[in-house]
């Protein structure tokens, strides 16, 4: 991409800019060579018990990284949340939410907020959890999940919040591996006019997890589900009868504040902790600048409350500000196409916060249903998960935003808590396609493989050279593979995973992930993860799973699949597969295409030669690059010409 058309800032974005260029450059300037000072600073917007004298003590040694912020700190999430709003806005709406069906919607005030919080961490309390002990929530986009994590936090809890869409089985594993005392689930879930069994998934993953004692289970649709006397609660019925004020637990800075799986390059879904005083200032304080919120924004952000994006930018970031947020239950699509926007007219959205895959599939739908409400209330856009293509990015920008909003490109994970890198709205004029500028504190770098850092314009690995707050602390039960990870390939820098480009202007583009991990519409998948799903079906002898470019999800999941020698290949057994896969981790994780495959490219050692792989998925024949450790060259033309062959007809699932 040779130079992009650059958008300037809007006059009404840029006259009440809460940082404008002026501010942003003396600030990344002053965050940068006095990083205690900076963040120092930026710690006055949270409340802390006791003050922390030490506001950083950092370093990336590639074999013992350090990561503490604010460590003498004390602070309550909660209080920060919740209790410091509500002298002046206990009455005030916290949540405008809407169910799956538009006729189901709840306006939930601050004070309502903070009862129910209060109340329900009593009865996490008389259920027996005690400070540090883990809560997984498994829940719906429905208010109580604000109130789940906030109970669990003001009593010092951990929360794992799990994807409502995952299975049964991956809801066992993320159980398993925090070791969780208690569940917290609904009866069911509705997503598109579907209901969502979350009980049955719940106590599916409950019956071979002894860590579990009790289950408290919200009425979300009132339907009659299973109920295991003694392990089970309604939620209603212990909120009336606990007592209504929880006195606030003394947290320090560095205590856990929540554990959230990520995929990574193994088969095992990665547990990342992240702690309380760094999470809180970077997070509140950034999703305050991204957004150039002002008093009586109305925000909304559509990510599910199981992936990090909501719990940064659409849980902590808004309640930290005393912000009024939309949270809504259900899909773009259902009942009809304009939903959303019928959602931003109805509530006059302010701040919209997205994914590109959401734009690229109602961008499907043309120009008509956006056209057929009032979407002058929107200021601002966002969007997150994955590289905006350009052609999503000016859809975006001029059918949604009428060609007046920025749009803010927050590149960030898991792993990082908090944004990295972004065109504050005020202050850096949009190229689409960027994700643009280092936050306040981050320093980015590019190394080439050899890990030699790379000056000015340039192409390489996506690194950062010192720590920020809400950076994750370890991996749940593997700081070995924490340290592995992120600080041992390239010493002194933590890597991202990702590749990216530097312009002349040093704007950054992330160009996607450069190790085993595919980005399914935002969502990231460890392709190990998928090939020992797909390698456990007893017809299937080996099984290597690549991404390959899709039109919506932005990349798709490719599976070359060799069967054991008794097995003949078979329609129906395309579909048990990915039935297979669907149970073992989640729909979304369900294979785009399948292509058998007699045996795998593999080299004198026996390793999948994934690269080749990639590009056969990706219709691209030509320049497999050096293919000389090719135990047998005759594997690769079989997979060619079966990949020809399918590419003209579909057989896309
Ligand atoms: C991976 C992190 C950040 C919350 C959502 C995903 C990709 C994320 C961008 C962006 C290009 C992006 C990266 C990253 N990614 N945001 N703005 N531009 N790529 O969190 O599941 O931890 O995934 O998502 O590849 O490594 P996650």
């Amino acid at each position: 991409m040779s130079n992009p058309e650059v958008f300037p800032i809007p006059e009404h974005v840029a006259d009440n800019a809460n940082i404008d260029l002026a501010s942003y450059e003396a600030l990344y300037r002053l965050s940068i060579d006095d990083p205690e000072g900076f963040w120092k600073e930026e710690a006055k917007s949270i409340d802390w018990i006791q003050p922390f004298k030490i506001v950083k003590e950092t370093n990336f040694n590639p074999v013992n990284p350090t990561i503490r912020w604010f460590a003498d700190g004390t602070l309550n999430a909660s209080v920060n949340c919740i209790d410091r709003h509500l002298t002046a806005k206990a009455n005030k709406p916290a949540i405008y939410w809407q169910g799956d069906a538009p006729q189901e919607s709840r306006t939930v005030t601050w004070g309502e907020l903070a009862d129910q919080i209060n109340r329900f961490a009593n009865v996490l309390k008389d259920l027996g959890v005690q400070k540090g002990d883990v809560v997984t929530i498994y829940l719906p986009v429905i208010p109580e999940v604000i109130v789940a994590m906030m109970a669990c936090v003001r009593i010092g809890a951990i929360h794992s919040v799990v994807f409502s869409g995952f299975s049964a089985e991956a809801l066992a594993n993320r159980i398993n591996d925090a070791g969780a005392k208690i569940l917290i689930t609904a009866d069911e879930g509705r997503r598109g006019g579907r209901v969502v069994p979350l009980k049955r998934n719940a106590d599916a993953a409950v019956e071979h997890q002894p860590t579990i004692t009790d289950v408290v289970v919200i009425r979300r649709t009132g339907a009659s589900v299973p109920f295991t006397m003694g392990r089970d609660h309604w939620f209603d019925e212990l909120i009336t009868q606990a007592n209504p004020w929880c006195e606030p637990a003394v947290i320090g800075a560095e205590d856990p504040l929540f554990i959230l799986y990520t995929s990574g390059s193994t088969g095992k879904p990665k547990g990342l902790v992240h702690t309380t005083g760094g999470y809180l200032v970077h997070t509140g304080t950034s999703w305050r600048n991204i957004f150039n919120w002002h008093e009586g924004d109305v925000f909304w952000c559509t990510a599910d409350v199981g992936w990090v994006t909501a719990h940064t930018y659409k849980i902590y970031g808004p309640l930290l500000n005393g912000a009024t947020s939309v949270l809504f239950e259900g899909i773009p699509t259902w009942p009809d196409t304009s939903r959303w926007w019928s959602i931003i007219e109805q509530y006059k959205v302010n701040i919209f916060y997205t994914a590109p895959t959401a734009i690229r599939s109602l961008m499907r739908e043309g120009e008509a249903p956006v056209r057929q409400h009032d979407l002058s209330s929107l200021r601002i856009l966002g969007s997150v998960g994955e590289p905006i293509n350009p052609e999503a990015w000016h859809w975006y920008h001029r059918v949604v935003g009428g060609g007046r909003c920025p749009i803010v490109d927050t590149y960030w994970q898991t792993e990082t808590g908090a944004v990295l890198l972004v065109p504050l709205p005020g202050a850096i004029p949009n190229k689409p396609g960027y994700a643009a500028k280092p936050y306040f504190g981050i320093r980015p770098v590019l190394t080439n493989s050899q890990g030699t850092v790379l000056e000015g314009q340039a192409e390489g690995n996506m690194c950062f050279a010192d720590s920020w707050p809400a950076q994750a602390r370890t991996i749940l039960h593997d700081h070995e593979r924490f340290v592995r990870t992120y600080f041992s390939q390239f010493p002194g820098y933590f890597f991202t995973g990702d590749g990216a480009s530097r312009d002349h202007e040093g704007y950054y583009r992330i160009s996607g992930r450069v190790d085993d991990v595919i980005n399914v519409s935002g969502h990231r998948l460890g392709t190990v993860e998928l090939e020992s799903a797909i390698s456990s079906h007893p017809a299937v002898a080996e099984a290597a799973v690549v991404g390959y470019p899709h039109e919506i999800k932005g990349q798709g999941v490719f599976a070359f699949v060799t069967l054991k020698a008794t097995v003949e290949e078979n329609e129906a057994l395309r579909h048990e597969i990915v039935n297979l896969v669907r149970s073992r981790i989640g729909p979304i994780a369900s294979p785009d295409q399948i292509q058998w495959a007699p045996a795998l490219p593999k080299n004198r050692a026996g390793k999948i030669l994934r690269r080749i792989l990639t590009r056969v998925a990706a219709n691209e024949f030509e320049n497999f690059g050096d293919t000389s450790t090719v135990a047998d060259p005759a594997v690769i033309d079989e997979i060619v010409r079966r990949r020809r062959q399918s590419s003209h007809h579909t057989v896309a699932l």
